[in-house]
């Protein structure tokens, strides 16, 4: 089984209001999109946690206590908060940010061109390679 990338269409750019997830049925998986001020991302709404429906969360950012030993990033509507137990991922990398948990949530590259915003997904390609 060899592992193949397909872009698949998820509308324009016009579509999609800030920090607003929008899902989609992608390769028999949901997965959710959202445009932030920093542009486009896609996650698996699923919690690497405990399975929660993660792109029902919100947008947002991290409050940290001001250490003045603490490099502070902010990261102001860079993650998504899970709805269940409020863990938050970095929404470019899927990361834990600081290493709440080393979960690490699915996601996938968007692109956008003329408009039209594309999600690209690696589907399980069984025999010979088309
Ligand atoms: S299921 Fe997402 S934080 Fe627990």
């Amino acid at each position: 089984v060899s592992k193949e990338v397909a872009p698949h269409g998820v509308g324009t750019v016009d579509d999609y209001a800030i920090n607003q997830f929008r899902i989609f049925d992608i390769e028999g998986k949901s997965i959710g999109v959202v445009r932030t001020k920093s542009g486009y991302f896609a996650l698996l709404n699923r919690c690497p946690h405990a399975g929660a429906k993660l792109c029902k969360g919100r947008v947002t950012g991290s409050n940290l206590p001001s250490d003045p030993d603490v490099y502070v990033y902010g990261f102001r509507d860079e993650l998504v908060r899970c709805p269940w137990h409020g863990y938050e991922f970095e929404l470019a990398t899927g990361r834990s940010p600081f290493g709440t948990t080393r979960a690490r949530a699915k996601t996938y590259e968007v692109r956008v061109t003329d408009g039209s915003v594309e999600v690209l997904v690696p589907s399980a390609v069984r025999g010979e390679r088309g």
